[in-house]
């Protein structure tokens, strides 16, 4: 029986616990909230995910290069970035249940739901009129499907208006005139709209010595930015390039719900790519598609991804979208891409008396790059990618099994090596073929219970190769190998282990799939 969008999302998260991926932070003193640990297998699964990124940018690009900047940066960078005064989230609450909620999630869920209502609508009348139904007609003909759109669209431009007036009362009249109610007190007794600024302010220095504020970077951008220049000059690099870096970014978010899907310590894999003022559109269009190309090599049903443009620019922003991914609670965004235009190197110009331009030998003028940013986030790549693997099979037998269906290229481990029997010499064959392989793959070695157990936990860790030392290992030197997805197995001699894991299981047939 299918499970309900709620119960596999419950699903993900208690498989993601008992086997190793993902633990609640500080758990024995009853957990800090939208903060996680990854456990023996997420760690691996992580940083194979990191690698691809890494690789896929650094590597398969000749003019992106890399970089690894602190965490903590001098405080006139978050002036500068427009963090300090416009990095805020509009937050009400609900005065029943005392709930907080941003106000733009609830406009914009309430705007989706509008739109499913009018696909509803359409999806019925294509039954109703069969092959001769004409559905882009429909849509802009029926009054009922035009009603919902129109209202859908109304929504979204009333909160950006709002917005972008600074008028919060405007934002609230709007909830209240949608009748939005709280999902938990179903009341709509709301508070009024207030900002709340998301960055974590610490301090540098004791405080006898005058100790100064810092901020923990929000996100990993502006380390590329104040490091522009040095890059430039010191990698000898020419207009167009990109810079790439991943590392930790912290918000203070208050809606932290859905497990590692919004955090308060998170993980970014950024890439800022300085372009000529003009060729931005350009550059814009080419990430979009790189980006998506990059999600898709995983091999994923495509259906699961889709372009969200924004209707509402940040403030740096002269366009943006988002790849969303079809999460187990619906399509949310997992990346974003962005045309900052000279929005950043403008403004550290500006607070740091350093011009940020170069020299363009064709005009025989200095000018300021524009930038087009693509910016994911690694946890909910980490998500994504575990609930798009996680499956429950039904057996002929009638039995079913837990498989983690992952790219082979991401699993934690690439091969299990298993001496069938605890006895008579196979542990230690199978220990010197363990010995051959870890210094070329991440294989793990299972001695313990039944073999069919032991295939079990590697399926539900999302091993593609398990290979099982039985006594014909010790008379030939053939070994078993089983593939984690259709559970065939077939004899090879250990002399070709090496080249089958790699044919299966290496980064470079996922990259080439980019
Ligand atoms: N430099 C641009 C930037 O930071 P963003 O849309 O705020 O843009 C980029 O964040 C990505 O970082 C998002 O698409 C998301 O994947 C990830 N991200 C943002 N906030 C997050 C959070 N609280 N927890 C986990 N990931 C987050």
């Amino acid at each position: 029986m299918a499970l309900s969008p709620e119960e596999s999302f419950k699903r993900v998260v208690s498989h993601a616990k008992e086997y190793g991926f993902v633990f609640q932070s500080s758990e024995i003193y009853d957990g800090l909230a939208a903060v996680y640990d990854y456990g023996q297998n997420g760690v691996l699964l992580k940083n194979n995910i990191k690698n691809f990124w890494w690789r896929a940018m650094v590597q398969l690009n000749d003019n992106v290069v890399g970089l690894d900047s602190a965490i903590f940066m001098h405080p006139t960078v978050w002036k500068a970035s427009g963090h300090v005064d416009a990095f805020n989230d509009p937050l009400i609450d609900n005065k029943d249940s005392k709930k907080r909620y941003r106000a733009d999630v609830l406009l914009e869920e309430h705007a989706e739901k509008l739109r499913q209502k009018a696909e509803k609508e359409i999806e019925k009348a294509a039954i109703r009129f069969g092959d001769s139904f004409d559905a882009d007609l429909y849509r802009t003909t029926n009054p009922r499907v035009v009603g919902y759109l129109e209202s859908a669209d109304l929504v979204m431009a009333r909160y950006v208006a709002a917005m972008e007036a600074e008028d919060l009362d405007a934002v609230r009249q709007i909830i209240l005139d949608e009748k939005i109610t709280c999902p938990v007190s179903g009341s709509s007794q709301w508070t009024e709209v207030r900002q709340f600024n998301l960055m974590f302010a610490t301090k540098m220095g004791s405080v006898a010595e005058g100790a100064s504020d810092l901020y923990l970077r929000p996100e990993t951008a502006q380390g590329i930015f104040v490091n522009f220049l040095n890059v430039y000059k010191t990698g000898r690099m020419k207009i167009p390039f990109g810079i790439a870096q991943i590392g930790k970014a912290f918000r203070n978010e208050i809606v932290a719900r859905q497990f590692i899907f919004r955090m308060r310590e998170f993980e970014q894999m950024e890439m800022q790519f300085f372009v000529k003022p003009g060729s931005e559109m350009e550059w814009y269009e080419h990430w979009k598609q790189a980006r998506l190309r990059w999600h898709l090599a995983l091999g994923f049903n495509a259906s699961h991804y889709r372009y969200h443009d924004h209707d509402k620019l940040a403030h740096y922003a002269n366009a943006a979208a988002d790849i969303e991914f079809e999460f187990p609670f619906g399509f949310k965004e997992i990346e974003g891409i962005h045309s900052r235009t000279d929005f950043d190197l403008s403004r550290h110009s500006e607070f740091s008396g350093k011009k940020q331009q170069v020299f363009d030998p064709e005009t025989n003028e200095n000018f300021t790059p524009y930038v087009v940013e693509t910016s994911i986030g690694l946890d909910r790549m980490f998500l994504s990618v575990l609930s798009q693997s996680l499956e429950e099979e039904a057996l002929a037998d009638g039995s079913s099994r837990t498989v983690l269906r992952l790219p082979h290229a991401l699993a934690p481990t690439q091969a299990a090596i298993l001496p069938l029997m605890k006895k008579d010499g196979l542990p230690e064959l199978a220990q010197s073929i363990h010995g051959d392989l870890k210094f070329d793959f991440q294989v793990a070695f299972d001695e313990k219970d039944a073999i069919g157990k032991r295939y079990r936990r590697q399926d539900a860790i999302g091993t593609p190769l398990c290979i099982t030392i039985d006594h014909q290992s010790l008379e030939d030197g053939t070994v078993t190998i089983r593939d984690r997805d259709s559970m065939e197995q077939k004899r090879v001699h250990r002399d070709e282990l090496h080249l089958i894991i790699r044919e299966i299981a290496s980064m470079e047939s996922l990259l080439r799939k980019v």
